[in-house]
């Protein structure tokens, strides 16, 4: 039913073609298209980089251009150098200027619709032309945004075409790698003349119990039929399984060319709430009729869930306590670059859910809708933040150029977007923004409220926030009483006594932790923490030859603190409601505290190819019930060297053996959050057993390795959709003769693919390396590399093949259906 290739829950729009109160098959659709249709846009678009004079002219010859799929980014495949202007900070990638172009035809059957196009997200400064007619320009690089086509439109067989010049030349404007192109999805709607408007409903549940959920819906009704129009609305509410719960009437008259506003409020019983355990969804389709004609169906996912913050308890979730586990996240997707991708973003999720994340923040920017979507589905609440700068600059060519002409489109635009999503629960107006620190200068107060006033006309469900990193109750942003929530960026020590400094105030760290690591990389003794004293763009002059970091939780900038310090706080106060740790994953881009050749992060979890660090198990242990012994490092040393061994582990004990010989138990205590061992290096076998209760619970082992002897391939996913857009993360160790990884191997694997699929990235985690990410051969690093693999439309089969000088060839099957 429907002519809908939109994925289910996209920008709550659900597509549905109607003519009267039948519902039509989609061919029917086509032939007399009646109702909302709307379709990805992304195929077949026409693209070169660099400036084109008169590429918005529909005569243009571009034949010669690149045929290419949105979403797009051509930053990831351009060649990393420190001259790129993005600077290292910005990921070390070309920015530049870029056309892109599509031509399409519109049935003679649309002629009395209306037609509008929509994009996600453009970096940056996007101008859009349809058959060569001015639509406008866009600055931010992450505003959502529509244009309507249907005056400048043809139909029947002349061809339209809509053009996009891109202009991300300036920099650097970014403190993060941003990306630059039409890199999230572009979308054509195709309406009635009454028709529910862009982004035009807002679904609330003002009142939950268990017995009954009061769903408050509005609705935005806009006419452009030339006459005044009598108009009548059923919003039906579908539960999960696909049931009728709830059914609202109303009615309207609407001028024309005006928008006019419904209400209807509906009684859902026995609510199925929205939780992190149960993410349950309902969706609202509205029926807009006119004169007995059904001329709009549009649908709007929502939950059930209530929410609070509280000054002395903390953050609660439909009356729960729950602490706020939440880690920082930027928008790329590694090797993938920016270009949006569910399933990329769907690992993300599924890996960091794997220790107990139950928060994002969408650091320091609107996400894809995607992403939302996601949360909704897979239970986790989302800190959804606008801006990285306001007026003061942070960087030469950054948004605070825009600011004055933009930042309130920019800022109403986000919130109307992303309302009705159950898991965002929290507004941030800005990331550190310059305007906290001069305590004199009121001009940040002022800002402030301005925002704050804005998203609370738009949203007066959800609290604001800010993330400072001044904590002083004189921040100019702080005191000027505007955010509902006070977001403290680092500062631990001031953490514990929030109440006397801010009493009656509600407290998040919006960002904490900044600890520094390169997976598999150790410096002794682990026990010695160093607080790089650097940015990536300042001098390290005691940094390590290699640019690596030790992955012993002994590593974090000034700012910042190790996890363990931070957690330890965190997990001690009731009324600190919890942490966004920064960050999940490494991101590119920002590779303090190291300058060229790094050009990632070194902050994340996880590294940037989605290769757990060992601070992932610390939280694991300490967040989920999973037993969880990890024990580390590798097992690879000079003989005699004192070497660190450290378990993370929510066994009550552990005892540790070399070469069959105890080293003694280690017992946990609520204080410990790893327990530790230091001895003297001899190769052969570390062997710990975890016990809890008196039994056996884990035993884990770690081996020396001999050298590479082998390759071993592992797929996350075997079988994939045939798409064109789904993915399969192939894994590849580099094993010695009896199977162990080989901790420090970093041979080149060479990749081969041959069946329907193809390779989108390569990569091994490694920040300070310049390998391309587009590329059939990588090193790995520290014993691991990884290859990504995308459908293409076609079904069958796929076959990987990885080679290392000296090494048997491995290959991994995957399936497309
Ligand atoms: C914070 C900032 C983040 C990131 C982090 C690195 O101050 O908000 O964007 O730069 O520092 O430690």
């Amino acid at each position: 039913m429907g002519t809908s290739s939109v994925p289910e829950g996209r920008a709550h729009v659900r597509v549905l073609c109607v003519v009267g109160l039948l519902l039509l098959s989609s061919s029917l659709c086509f032939s007399s298209p009646v109702g909302r249709k709307t379709e990805n846009f992304g195929k077949n678009w026409q693209f070169t980089l660099g400036d084109v004079t008169g590429g918005q002219r529909q005569d243009l010859d571009d034949s010669q251009w690149r045929r290419l799929d949105l979403p797009h980014d051509w930053s990831i495949e351009g060649t990393f150098s420190d001259k790129n202007p993005a600077t290292p900070g910005g990921g070390a990638l070309p920015g530049g200027i870029g056309w892109y172009r599509k031509t399409f035809t519109k049935p003679e059957t649309d002629k009395a619709r209306r037609t509008f196009v929509e994009f996600d997200g453009v970096y940056k400064n996007s101008t859009v032309w349809i058959n060569g007619h001015l639509l406008g320009l866009r600055p931010y690089g992450y505003s959502s945004f529509e244009y309507e086509l249907t005056p400048y439109l043809h139909f029947g067989k002349e061809k339209n075409v809509l053009a996009v010049r891109v202009d991300n030349s300036q920099q650097p404007n970014s403190r993060y790698y941003s990306g630059s192109g039409i890199y999230r999805n572009v979308w054509l709607t195709t309406t009635e003349n009454i028709r529910v408007d862009h982004w035009g409903t807002f679904i609330t549940t003002p009142r939950v119990s268990k017995q009954e959920a009061t769903v408050a819906v509005r609705i935005w009704i806009r006419n452009t039929s030339g006459q005044t129009q009598p108009i009548r609305l059923t919003t039906r509410v579908i539960d999960g399984a696909g049931r009728e719960v709830a059914k609202g009437e109303a009615a309207a008259v609407v001028p024309n060319n005006s928008v006019g506003l419904v209400d209807e409020t509906l009684k859902v019983r026995n609510p199925a709430l929205w939780s992190l355990e149960h993410p349950n969804l309902y969706r609202a389709v509205t029926y807009v009729r006119s004169h007995g004609k059904t001329t709009d169906t549009f649908a709007t996912t929502f939950g059930i869930r209530t929410f609070a913050f509280d000054a002395e308890k903390g953050f609660s979730l439909n009356g729960k306590p729950v602490k706020i586990r939440g880690v920082c996240e930027h928008h790329d997707l590694g090797c993938l670059g920016a270009a949006v991708n569910i399933r990329a973003l769907e690992r993300q999720i599924e890996i960091l859910k794997a220790v107990g994340v139950n928060a994002l923040r969408t650091s320091h920017n609107p996400p894809a809708p995607e992403l939302l979507d996601l949360c909704d589905k897979m239970g986790i609440i989302v800190m959804d933040e606008a801006f990285d700068m306001w007026k003061k600059a942070k960087k030469t060519f950054d948004y605070s150029l825009d600011w004055d002409e933009w930042h309130r489109r920019d800022l109403a635009d986000l919130v109307v977007r992303d309302r009705n999503h159950p898991s965002v629960f929290l507004w941030s107006i800005g990331n550190e923004v310059q305007e906290q620190y001069d305590h004199t200068d009121s001009s940040g107060t002022v800002i402030a409220k301005e925002l704050a006033s804005i998203v609370r006309d738009l949203d007066p469900s959800r609290p604001i926030t800010s993330a400072c990193n001044d904590a002083d109750p004189m921040n100019p942003i702080i005191r000027s009483g505007a955010l509902d929530v006070i977001g403290e960026n680092y500062n631990i020590s001031g953490y514990p006594l929030f109440p006397t400094t801010y009493p009656g105030k509600k407290f998040i760290a919006t960002e904490t932790t900044s600890a520094l690591a390169t997976r598999g990389h150790y410096d002794m003794p682990s026990d010695s923490i160093r607080r790089w004293p650097s940015r990536w763009d300042l001098p390290l002059l005691d940094g390590n030859p290699d640019n690596t970091c030790s992955s012993y939780d002994n590593c974090s900038v000034p700012w910042g603190s190790t996890h363990e310090e931070t957690w330890k706080i965190i997990k001690k106060y009731d009324f600190l409601s919890g942490l966004f740790i920064w960050t999940g994953f490494d991101y590119l881009g920002e590779p303090t505290p190291y300058g060229w050749p790094s050009r990632s992060s070194y902050f994340g979890l996880v590294d940037l190819a989605g290769f757990p660090k060992d601070a992932y198990y610390l939280y694991q242990s300490e967040w989920t019930d999973t037993p969880v012994l990890h024990v580390f490092p590798h097992w690879n040393w000079k003989p005699g060297q004192t070497i660190d061994v450290w378990a993370y582990t929510n066994c009550e004990e552990v005892e540790l053996f070399l070469n069959g010989t105890s080293l003694g138990v280690k017992k946990k205590t609520a204080d410990d959050l790893h327990l530790q061992w230091r001895l003297t290096f001899a190769p052969g076998t570390l062997k710990a057993v975890g016990r809890s209760g008196g039994k056996d619970v884990l035993v884990r082992e770690v081996k020396t390795a001999g050298a590479p002897a082998r390759i071993l391939l592992g797929a996350d996913r075997t079988r994939i959709s045939a798409n064109g857009e789904d993915l399969s993360y192939v894994s590849v160790k580099v094993l010695d003769a009896h199977g162990t990884l080989v901790p420090n191997a970093d041979n080149l694997i060479r990749f081969s693919i041959s069946g329907v699929g193809r390779i989108a990235g390569v990569d091994n985690g490694l920040q300070s390396s310049s390998e391309s990410f587009r590329a059939t051969e990588h090193k790995a690093f520290n014993g691991l590399c990884l290859a990504v693999i995308r459908s293409t439309e076609k079904a069958g089969k796929t076959t990987l093949t990885a080679t290392a000088d000296g090494l048997p060839p491995a290959s991994v099957v995957i399936e497309s259906r």
